[in-house]
């Protein structure tokens, strides 16, 4: 087993006390490695190596920190292609989009170690007593980090970096269909000089009882769970008995609304960027496509062209737009979706199902008169299915959008501005695009209300996600 295959705790490459797990390559379902799976008492050592690495590592300067977190971006830039190759290789997502992704990730570590020597506190004006008080901004401490398999570093990155820039260390486990893109980035830290202990990754296969782990166990401080609203639940459940500090980035239902007055050509594409993106396993891709009836036919019309021009192929393959989906379980849902859509009166107009028997390769597929009772409309598809409902005024627009549990990312077209800020402050939504399909970026806050989850990513808000606030109180001045 080499060095990539195996855990990385306490600076040190381990095999697996539960044996390893193979990992395949989505596009052909054949196996491309076997990676160690951890035990609960190897993740109880990553734990104590995270937590004897914090005493030394939240003494270092800002400065300090932020020069490690730099010569890791420095790694990630020179490996930018070995990366999305590995990235391609067990998420099946296309190689254009795992470059993407890799500079998308990239921009996580430079951005918050930046950030990093700018996090201080306040000194607050004088209170009766000749009292003075002041804050100070303090790492919460070990932080568990549980990241999903569609962006296998970003989602890292995105985590990582604000954590390790606070003076935090982390115990990553990566999503077992992805663990190797994980390993390549411990390893590049590793290069980069971050002392041992500050990362360690664990893969493994038994996700509940790690998740449980990182959720009770007295020397973690922080777990960040990137994932399904169900899995978010019982980690928050299991959280409660210690007041664990969390941060949840959990599904969407996003709503994607194209008015009377949008731009269709721009509305097409924008709907294209957010909904096939990854082939539409992202937790932000459009899900509910509400469209306004004097402009439905055309836009519909322009859609159909321009899904019909979209190539499938494994992600290696170059100018593939939608690679494969990630698993058999997966492409398996994703075909019941749109069975039970279709039994609930949803009219298919474009779509041919699964490609070849047995592959994981979905055609994008167009679903009209898809209504807020069909069962679609409330699960998050994770599929390239675009599901559309017409709506009248733009009251019924909003009212429909909000008509869900979800509250992460929703999309509006309209080229009137009073319309957008009057639709953008209705929408019950923590992230809203506004003629635009891709909002994801390292400066701004990334995050959902209601049951998406709880923090931010990116922004000062995710540096804040692994800072305490200390107040302090100096009395006998004068
Ligand atoms: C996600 O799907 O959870 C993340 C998408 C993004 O960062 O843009």
């Amino acid at each position: 087993m080499t060095k990539l295959h195996k855990a990385y705790i306490g600076g040190q490459w381990l095999t697996g006390n539960r044996g390893s797990f193979e990992v395949d390559d989505p596009a052909t379902g054949e196996s491309v490695a076997k990676v160690a799976d951890v035990s609960l008492d190897q993740v109880e050592q990553a734990i104590d190596a995270a937590n004897q690495a914090f005493e030394s590592w939240r003494r270092l300067s800002a400065q300090e920190r932020a020069d490690g977190v730099l010569a890791w971006y420095d790694k990630v830039r020179e490996n930018r292609q070995r990366l999305a190759e590995m990235i391609t290789r067990e998420s099946g997502k296309p190689i254009a989009e795992a470059l993407s992704e890799v500079d998308y990730g990239a921009s996580y570590l430079r951005w918050f170690a930046e950030q990093g020597v700018r996090a201080g506190g306040q000194t607050l004006p004088t209170l009766p007593g000749g009292r003075r008080p002041l804050t100070l901004k303090q790492p919460v401490g070990v932080v568990g980090v549980i990241t999903p398999w569609n962006f296998p570093l970003a989602m890292i990155a995105r985590k990582a970096a604000p954590a390790l820039a606070a003076g935090c260390t982390l115990v990553i486990k990566p999503a077992a269909e992805t663990p190797l893109t994980a390993l390549l980035l411990a390893e590049l830290a590793e290069q980069a000089g971050l002392p041992a202990g500050v990362i360690n990754l664990i893969p493994g296969t038994d996700a509940a009882a790690i998740g449980k782990c990182l959720c009770t166990h007295s020397k973690v401080r922080k777990l960040s769970f990137t994932g399904s609203t169900a899995v978010g639940r019982v980690l928050m459940a299991q959280s409660a008995q210690k007041i664990q500090r969390l941060s949840l980035e959990l599904g969407g239902n996003a709503p994607f609304l194209v008015f009377d007055d949008a731009n269709l050509e721009a509305a097409v594409e924008g709907l294209i960027a957010s909904k096939f993106r990854n082939s539409g396993q992202t937790c932000v891709c459009a899900n509910r496509i509400l469209v306004q009836r004097g402009i439905y036919d055309s836009f519909i019309a322009r859609l159909k062209t321009r899904m019909a021009s979209l190539t499938l192929g494994p992600g290696a393959l170059p100018g593939a737009d939608l690679g494969p989906l990630i698993s058999d379980r997966a492409i398996a849902r994703v075909e019941s979706l749109v069975e039970q859509a279709l039994e609930a009166g949803a009219v298919q107009t474009l779509g041919a199902g699964r490609v070849g028997e047995g592959s994981r390769y979905h055609s994008p597929t167009l679903l009209e008169s898809v209504t807020p009772e069909n069962p679609i409309w409330s699960q998050e598809i994770f599929g390239p299915v675009v599901s559309v409902t017409p709506f009248d005024s733009e009251e019924d627009g909003i009212t429909l959008a909000n008509h869900t549990e979800a509250g992460l990312a929703s999309y509006l077209f309209s080229d009137s501005l009073s319309r957008a800020i009057r639709v953008a402050e209705s929408l019950d939504y923590g992230m809203v695009g506004i003629n635009e399909g891709i909002i994801s970026s390292a400066t701004a806050p990334f995050g959902g209300i209601k049951s998406s989850g709880l923090g931010r990513e990116g922004g000062q808000e995710g540096m804040d996600e692994y800072l305490e606030t200390k107040y302090l109180c100096l009395g006998g001045i004068g």
